[in-house]
């Protein structure tokens, strides 16, 4: 009986391991809604999208297919190899035996080599063509989005979208896939192997898969949970990152640092603890893997070793020394794609919902689309038209409420009024960056929704109240990569606009650099860049919403000249906060909380002696102040 003892102590250190980890997986719950991360799409659906995008190479995967059997092979052979030569080495052997024994065994080493590399060079070209391709699809849609869903979501996690979870697809196309397929093919090789050679052995080591597969299910979700956790960290830190890292100049001004370096902290932190509660769950899993390994090799080599299964016949089969061997090799081969299997399945799980979170990105539909009937725009004369619009930003919080006004084609309108009182939101509803919700807006007498979005911005120039400049060059920022710009246009619309002044006076002129956001140019400067971009475009309609309050008195000159100019070239729609900007307007409407209180020329106005004339004078006498105070 005390034969059995070992085997005994083997058996209840697994099953002692087996109740503690049962244990953990009743009382530790998995906070799935908790995380805020519900599954919309089901695995399916999204692996038949990612199929979608790897059609286009499956000459590659085949050949991948192929490759990966003679790997396989390699897996399955070797062992018996071993065992042969051990047979041969325990009998009466000729050295040339055992050299025939050692090419074979070389030779196949040698091609499954080779046939690793071709897998692995084929699977990593492919794996970057298709997420590229993905990649590319997902900034194109979310360059449709309008303003409004874009100013839903935080930039950082669009970042984190187009970066870190297209990279998980991409490690599920280079190496998941594949190695899944083919761990799974080398559990059953091994297997089917195994019991060719010597059912009783695999028996023996058949006890052991009922706790593989409990260890696996129970890591499975421990594992999934951890994953998760680093997931939204991520999210979260890249989110928390790209807006601080805009706006960490406030931050200095503030003298917030501490402040802030404390919230970085906190989800830095929050990510390692994931990170490391990741690795606490490989580093339990693993060593148990590993424990049961050790223990199959323990009773294996007991058995064999007390002679209990040396040279007996068992149901047919003869034991000897080789298959001893060959078995040894065999459960390891057996029990690392056991282990692979569990953790890739868990990455698999990682790479479908990444997929997910960029497939949902892909899924929003532009708000602001064309209509089928939608018309393309040749010519505008510039002819503007609101009728009794109203619109909302926050659904029935009025921002516009019923405005109405006609702009005939080259006249020059201003928009007064206080802050908030809707002057941006009408230039933005004219280029469809949002959609309103009553009334119509025409242009040269069709309704702006009838036409096609593109050709409509192509006759409007926008020149926005953030005046924003990539990182480039002037001359880059200018033309935007619009290809039928020429150098000369470039040129003259700088000079139209004043904005050769400065430019002539930096040491590259145009291929100045810009860097990001246009930080090393004063707001004036970026102000003349944003209208020589506007008006090297050639639109027809220029719309302007002035931002710069605080600019020196020669830039406002030549800001001033080169609106003038400006006004010449078409019809003209702007917003400017000092009144004596827009005293040559044509026309000045009057803005108040969403409605039109007044309108007319600043003389009509003046005399009205209404909101207009009460304006002008509270802005004329400051100015009269601060002229007398320097
Ligand atoms: N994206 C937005 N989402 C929700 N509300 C908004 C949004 N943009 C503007 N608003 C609201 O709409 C109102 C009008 O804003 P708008 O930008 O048109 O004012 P404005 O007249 O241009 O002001 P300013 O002179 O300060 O530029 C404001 O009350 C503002 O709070
Ligand atoms: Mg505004």
């Amino acid at each position: 009986m005390y034969e059995w003892y070992p085997l005994i102590a083997v058996g209840v250190i697994v099953l002692v391991f087996a109740i503690i980890l049962l244990m953990a997986y009743i009382f530790v719950k998995d906070k799935k809604q908790a995380m805020g991360f519900e599954r919309q799409m089901s695995d399916r659906e999204i692996m038949r999208r990612l199929v979608r995008y790897a059609r286009p190479y499956l000459r590659e995967f085949l050949l991948v297919g192929g490759v990966m059997l003679f790997s396989i092979a390699y897996d399955m052979i070797s062992p018996l190899i071993i065992g042969w030569i051990e047979e041969l080495a325990a009998g009466n052997f000729e050295m040339k035996q055992i050299y025939r024994a050692v090419a074979v065994y070389v030779g196949i080493l040698l091609v499954s080599m080779l046939c690793s590399y071709v897998q692995a060079v084929v699977l990593q070209r492919t794996g970057q063509r298709i997420i590229s391709v993905m990649r590319e699809d997902l900034f194109r849609n979310i360059e449709q989005l309008s303003h409004e869903q874009l100013n839903a979501i935080p930039v950082g996690k669009l970042v984190t979208r187009v970066t870190n979870d297209t990279n998980a697809i991409s490690m599920m196309f280079t190496n998941l896939l594949v190695n899944l397929i083919k761990n799974v093919f080398v559990i059953i090789g091994v297997f089917t192997a195994m019991l060719l050679l010597n059912y009783e052995l695999t028996l023996m080591i058949l006890c052991f898969v009922p706790f593989i597969v409990l260890f696996t299910v129970i890591f499975r979700r421990f594992s999934r949970r951890a994953y998760r956790k680093v997931k939204d960290c991520t999210t979260d830190i890249n989110t928390y990152l790209s807006e601080n890292l805009s706006g960490i100049k406030i931050t200095q001004i503030f003298n917030r640092e501490e402040a802030k370096m404390q919230d970085f902290l906190e989800r830095s932190n929050a990510l390692g603890r994931a990170k490391q509660e990741q690795i606490l769950v490989f580093g339990i899993f693993r060593p148990l893997v590993y424990m049961l390994y050790v223990s199959s090799v323990l009773c294996l080599l007991y058995l064999g070793g007390k002679g209990y299964l040396k040279d007996q016949v068992f149901m047919g089969q003869v034991i000897t020394s080789g298959t001893l061997v060959s078995f040894y090799l065999y459960i390891m081969k057996f029990f690392n794609p056991i282990q692979n299997l569990a953790e890739q399945f868990n990455w698999l799980q990682s790479a479908l919902a990444s997929a997910e979170k960029v497939f949902t990105v892909m899924d929003l539909e532009p708000a602001i689309q064309d209509t089928p009937d939608a018309v393309c725009l040749e010519e505008v004369r510039g002819e503007i038209e609101f009728r009794d619009v109203w619109f909302s930003y926050v659904e029935e919080e009025w921002v516009l409420k019923g405005v109405s006004f006609h702009v005939l084609p080259k006249e020059t309108v201003a928009f007064v009024g206080s802050t908030g009182s809707g002057k941006t939101t009408i230039l933005s509803l004219l280029c469809r960056n949002y959609e309103f919700q009553k009334g119509e807006i025409l242009i040269d007498g069709i309704d702006i929704r009838r036409i096609k979005i593109a050709s409509l911005r192509r006759h409007f120039g926008q020149m926005l109240q953030d005046v924003f400049l990539f990182s480039g060059t002037i001359r880059s920022n200018i033309a935007l990569r619009a290809e039928n710009i020429t150098e000369e246009e470039i040129r003259e619309a700088c000079r139209y606009v004043n904005a050769d002044h400065f430019i002539d006076k930096l040491e590259k002129g145009l291929d100045e650099e810009v860097r990001e956001r246009g930080n090393n140019f004063s707001a004036g400067q970026r102000q003349l860049l944003s209208f020589a971009r506007t008006i090297v475009h050639k639109p027809s309609v220029m719309i302007l919403d002035e931002a710069t309050a605080n600019i020196d008195t020669e830039t406002e000159l030549l800001i001033q000249d080169s609106l003038e100019k400006m006004q010449n070239i078409g019809t003209m729609l702007m917003v400017a906060h000092r009144l004596s900007t827009i005293r040559h307007a044509d026309r000045i409407i009057v803005l108040s909380h969403g409605r039109i209180m007044e309108q007319g020329t600043h003389q009509e106005l003046l005399e009205k002696k209404g909101r207009y004339y009460r304006l002008y004078h509270l802005q004329y006498q400051r100015e009269e102040m601060t002229r007398g105070t320097s």
